[in-house]
């Protein structure tokens, strides 16, 4: 049987010289890769007791929908700014190759609530960091973060300490 890793295809270059792009359309495009992929991501989820999942545009919605629907849980889309059409709280962030604003409906995530965070993929942990500051401006509690695909070098990780992070595959 195939690794996970065999599915990512490695892009050098894209979308700025210098960044190596982790494509995961290419595993998408395999029935076993995605199957693999949410499989994997699940199982990390096994023994957490959680009320929803959060996830970002547009790549954490691919993987956090399938698993929601399989964990019988609710699926709150974090979306870039200006996209949701009731009241939202917002944050600026960082990424590692540009800047964006992301935003969720205020009415999403109630005080107290466990949330897991999940994304295909860590870089700088900009985003998720930013996603963390969002759910706890709405009162909810951040119980774990799961990704795909973690690129070690950029040290994600140091922004996210306090949260129990997770991740299936490890680039240096
Ligand atoms: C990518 C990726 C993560 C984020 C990781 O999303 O899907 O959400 O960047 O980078 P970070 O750890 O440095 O924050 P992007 O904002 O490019 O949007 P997309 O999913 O719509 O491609
Ligand atoms: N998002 C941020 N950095 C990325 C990278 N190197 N590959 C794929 N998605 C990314």
């Amino acid at each position: 049987m195939k690794d996970l890793k065999d599915y990512v295809r490695s892009i050098p270059d894209f979308p700025e010289p210098g960044i190596i792009f982790r494509d995961i359309t290419s595993i998408l495009q395999s029935k076993e890769g995605l199957k693999l992929a949410i499989d994997k991501m699940q199982e990390l989820l096994k023994d957490v007791d959680f009320d929803l999942i959060v996830g970002p545009e547009s790549r954490g919605f691919i993987f956090g929908v399938p698993i929601a629907y399989n964990m019988n849980k609710a699926f709150i889309p974090v979306r870039k700014k200006g996209k949701l059409p009731c009241e939202t709280v917002s944050i600026d962030y960082e990424l590692e190759y540009g800047k964006a604003s992301i935003e969720v409906h205020k009415d999403a995530i109630k005080p107290g609530q466990k949330v897991v965070i999940i994304d295909d993929l860590i870089a700088t942990g900009g985003t998720i960091e930013a996603i963390t500051k969002l759910v706890e401006m709405l009162g909810g509690e951040v119980v774990k973060i799961i990704f795909l695909i973690e690129l070690k070098g950029l040290k994600g990780r140091e922004r996210l300490a306090g949260f129990d992070v997770d991740a299936v595959i490890q680039y240096d």
